[in-house]
């Protein structure tokens, strides 16, 4: 049997969103962003620890450390690096006291604050016994444009095939070492596993699960929380 354990990425500066405060913490239906995605992971019994890693001059981590009390298995860790990849790498080197080579790392963005536990059950079940893991995805349903540098299109992309990239992206912790210490310049850690030759799988998920960047997607997010909330009468 192996263990499951959880790495949340916490150490960007949220640019797009614009304003002083890290998006991360900006608030969301009274908590701070990333308690959301840290509350769902804590409601997955099988993941056993969660590693959220946060930046070393991280100024805001106290005034958030209340809500975040009861989490079940966070580990904060104040090693977060320059890029994404940096951030995941020092999660892993957390992990490393207690996980195995075999162990499966599920590595999420706290930026996805509307991840449910539904979500990361269907996510775990598919992919259990995968010889490489795999990740969240959506379909992509709009035609793509690409696009000059004025805005002008200059090509349509076929989308047949085409696919949005969400986290959970869920790999064993030796192949993800492995992986990000060889393939580092990746936007995700399927890109690095990709990299390897290794062709990880697609889980469909939903479009609930996306990630928050501009500052009307606050809203949004806000409203599918409330009414998951309204729903099981919360
Ligand atoms: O910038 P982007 O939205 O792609 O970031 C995705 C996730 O990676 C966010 O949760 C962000 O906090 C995290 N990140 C990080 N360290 C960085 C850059 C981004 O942990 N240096």
């Amino acid at each position: 049997m192996h263990s499951f354990y959880a790495i949340v990425p916490a150490a960007g500066s949220g640019s797009r969103m614009g304003g002083g405060l890290p998006k991360q913490y900006l608030p969301l239906l009274g908590r701070p962003l990333l308690w959301h995605c840290l509350n769902t992971l804590a409601g997955v019994s099988r993941i056993q620890r969660v590693a959220l890693v946060l930046s070393p001059d991280d100024a805001h981590w106290r005034d958030a450390a209340a809500d975040m009390a009861g989490l079940r298995g966070l580990q904060p860790v104040f090693t977060g690096g320059a890029t994404r990849a940096d951030s995941v790498k020092a999660g892993l080197a957390a992990l490393r006291d207690v996980a195995n080579e075999g162990d499966w790392v599920l590595v999420h963005d706290a930026a996805r604050a509307c991840l449910s536990v539904a979500q990361v059950e269907c996510l775990i079940d598919t992919l259990a016994d995968d010889p490489v893991g795999g990740l969240l995805a959506v379909p992509v349903a709009d035609t793509l444009k690409r696009a000059d540098t004025g805005s002008r299109v200059v090509a349509t992309v076929p989308r047949e095939a085409m696919w949005q990239a969400q986290t959970p992206q869920m790999f064993r912790y030796g192949l993800l070492c492995e992986a990000l210490e060889r393939f580092p310049a990746v936007t995700d850690e399927a890109g690095a596993v990709e990299a390897m030759g290794l062709s990880p799988r697609l889980v469909a998920a939903d479009a609930t699960n996306f990630k928050v960047t501009y500052p009307q997607d606050l809203a949004l997010a806000a409203q599918i929380l409330q009414a998951r909330r309204d729903a099981a009468g919360d």
